[in-house]
């Protein structure tokens, strides 16, 4: 499915203003539409450098991940997503799902907050690639756009 195509569909499932609801639609909506994920979800800063778990699917999972540990902490420290091919070849990679073989962290970030990271993992080595990083990028931004972000 196109790129375009994605976003329009997940735009019309985030049809209220409550970031809670449209990050679960969100989580689900991606769990859904990408092949070979076994754990999708937000961790959220909701204090000072630390990462709590949001709204996610798959096992349950670590928490929380300081700012100085783990892909997500990477990601929240760098304000830069991280796309790991191989996680056993990440130093200081958390392993929640010993099943996880590749990343992609997607830094959210409102205004100059950090609000917090969208997680995703495979089973599958190299599962993401630059189109697979983009297009995730942008569902992040249209749950940004859709969102009170408190
Ligand atoms: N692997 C992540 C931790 C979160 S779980 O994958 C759900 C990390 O290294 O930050």
């Amino acid at each position: 499915m196109s790129g375009d195509l994605l976003e329009r569909q997940l735009a019309s499932l985030l049809d209220t203003r409550d970031w809670l609801t449209n990050a679960a639609q969100t989580v689900a909506f991606i769990r859904q539409q990408f092949a070979d994920l076994n754990w999708v979800g937000f961790y959220l800063q909701r204090s000072e450098r630390t990462l709590v778990l949001g709204p996610f699917q798959g096992l349950p999972a670590c928490n929380p991940i300081p700012f100085d540990r783990g892909v997500c902490g990477r990601a929240a420290r760098t304000r830069v997503t991280q796309r790991v091919d191989d996680v056993h070849a990440f130093p200081g990679h958390i392993a929640c799902d010993v099943a996880s073989r590749s990343e992609l962290v997607v830094p959210i970030v409102v205004g100059d907050w950090l609000w917090g990271v969208l997680d995703i993992d495979s089973p599958r080595r190299q599962r993401f690639d630059a189109a697979d990083q983009a297009a995730i990028e942008n569902l992040c931004r249209r749950f940004v756009a859709a969102s009170d972000l408190a």
